[in-house]
């Protein structure tokens, strides 16, 4: 069965001792659900910047249904690369995932398809499972091309590699045009896609793989419409930036399933 996950993406927010008492007050919550996350399937990720990586490995540590990774990494195995971070590196930390192709990344940073599956699959040599990003923004939806631009981002960057690799994968559906701005997708948008996107794993790989791909949405969910999103077929929870932040709301997502 395939994994629900609760993904909370920090971005560039929380200072060292912010990021402890968040961890902290998140825990505390999460203690009264433990059985209901074994038996609902429930992991919960947690994407902080870098700096708190190292703390999260003692911070999580004999917790379950937690676990962490990092927001990006570098293409690079090692070097001369001021400013990057490596898999590797990121992996030592005790991490197991990594976000790679987030909107703000391709927006910012120019990150293409190239250089995204570049990313990803070191990552993937490095022990970290991939949360690979896609979404199309508003002048694409609005001219329907919104499936075609999910397809090319995945094709270019993802369906080339080896079915070992693809399994360790998780999507995350993020329409641009709701990452940040209080527009979710509605449920019916965002299962459609997710169907979507399930179809071309089965018909790229296979329907098992398919089945046990967890894809999960993003943009503006929140503790009002997370379950009204979970309760999609297809949609195997969420990947949270501004509600993350606040341990109740990101708790209440947790248990939205
Ligand atoms: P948001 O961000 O929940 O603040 O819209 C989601 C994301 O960018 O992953």
């Amino acid at each position: 069965m395939r994994k629900k996950l609760a993904a909370g993406n920090w971005k560039m927010n929380q200072s060292l001792d912010e990021g402890i008492g968040l961890v902290s007050n998140l825990l505390e919550l999460a203690a009264t659900k433990t059985e209901y996350y074994q038996n609902n399937n429930v992991q919960i990720l947690l994407f902080p910047p870098f700096i708190h990586l190292v703390l999260l490995e003692t911070l999580l540590e004999g917790q379950p249904h937690f676990a962490y990774g990092a927001q990006n990494c570098s293409w690079a195995d090692k070097g001369a690369y001021t400013g990057e971070v490596s898999a590797s590196m990121i992996h030592s930390t005790g991490a197991g995932y990594v976000i790679i192709g987030h909107s703000e990344r391709r927006q910012y940073f120019s990150e293409s398809n190239r250089i995204l599956s570049e990313k990803a699959q070191i990552a993937l040599k490095n022990g970290l499972q991939p949360v690979f990003c896609c979404g199309e923004v508003l002048a694409e939806r609005e001219k329907g091309e919104q499936f075609a631009i999910v397809e090319s981002q995945l094709s270019e960057a993802i369906f080339h590699f080896e079915e070992e690799d693809i399994k360790k994968i998780i999507i995350a559906y993020e329409p641009v045009w709701a990452i940040g701005t209080g527009v979710t997708a509605s449920p019916e948008q965002a299962q459609e896609m997710h169907a979507f996107i399930r179809n071309l794993i089965a018909k790229n790989f296979s329907t098992e793989i398919a089945n046990e791909t967890s894809i999960i949405y993003g943009g503006s969910c929140n503790a009002a419409n997370a379950k009204l999103l979970f309760s999609m077929p297809d949609v195997d929870g969420g990947l949270v930036g501004g509600a993350s932040l606040i341990a109740e709301d990101f708790f209440t997502i947790s248990t939205s399933f």
